[in-house]
């Protein structure tokens, strides 16, 4: 591709070739390009705009359960409009041809699942399920009410979405998949990520530390770009397209 925003480094397309098991790391960036803020870009993050110890901690919500519920309602809607991208679909289309991929994701918008990816990990949980506060029952459905947020119908408790908090753990499984994961793959690629909230920040040098070949795709440095083998400086959305088609096409 003549204009490509990014040319894939030959040594890359050969280990992305030979590849049995590649793990892919995404962030909020893998989804900016459909219309999804990320958190800490400065201006248009999420927390430029919200303070998280008022809308995204367990004490928040005690606080105010009303508004951390609406939140979560309009970036509920906000995701619901949102398209998967160019970025989103590669990862679906290099799924298909490696023998074994595993997405692992801080997102917790469904993208991925709506593009059409199949093998993933959601580490942070996702905002289109819901889980009630005292006894983390997954509800799916409730009886119709005025009172906000509305109750587990098992427990009565208060209902949540089924995501991470801080100050909260990370699903036993989920992790233990993923640093499973990252210790047995050929190919790590970081993708949209700051590289800033752990243990997700941690994967990728993991993978660094067993001298597993590593990439990050991100138009800016993090702070785990010196660590990467191959820094591919630019959107996913434009990237990991180029990237599939040279290596697999
Ligand atoms: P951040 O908002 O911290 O970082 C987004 C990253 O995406 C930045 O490094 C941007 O440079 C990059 N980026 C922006 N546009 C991009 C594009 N088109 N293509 C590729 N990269 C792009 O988001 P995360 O790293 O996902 O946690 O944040 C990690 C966690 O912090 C989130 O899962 C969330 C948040 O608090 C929870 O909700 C539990």
């Amino acid at each position: 591709m003549a204009n490509s925003v990014v040319s894939i480094p030959p040594d890359l397309i050969e280990i992305a070739r030979n590849a049995k098991h590649i793990v892919v790391l995404t962030g909020a960036g893998v989804s900016a390009e459909s219309g999804v803020p990320t958190f800490r870009e400065a201006q248009t993050g999420l927390w430029a705009q919200y303070d998280p110890q008022e809308l995204a901690t367990p004490q928040a919500f005690q606080r105010n359960p009303r508004l951390v519920w609406e939140w979560y309602e309009w970036r509920r809607e906000l995701v619901a409009k949102a398209q998967p991208n160019p970025g989103h679909l590669a990862l679906v289309k290099m799924e298909e041809t490696v023998p074994q991929l595993t997405l692992i994701t801080q997102n917790v918008d469904g993208l991925h699942q709506r593009a059409g990816s199949r093998n993933i990990i959601e580490l942070h949980g996702s905002i289109i399920r819901t889980k009630c506060f005292d006894q983390g029952h997954i509800v799916t459905s409730w009886a119709a009410t005025d009172e906000v947020p509305p109750r587990c119908p098992q427990c009565d408790s208060l209902l949540r979405p089924d995501v991470v908090w801080f100050g909260e753990g990370l699903a036993y499984d989920a992790l233990s998949a993923a640093i499973s994961a990252a210790q047995n793959c050929d190919l790590f690629l970081a993708v949209g990520t700051s590289a800033i909230v752990q243990p997700a920040a941690s994967l990728p040098l993991e993978a660094a530390q067993r001298r597993t070949p590593t990439v990050e795709i991100n138009p800016q440095a993090t702070p785990i770009s010196r660590y990467m083998d191959f820094v591919l400086s630019g959107p996913s959305g434009q990237v990991l397209p180029e990237l599939t088609r040279t290596a697999w096409e």
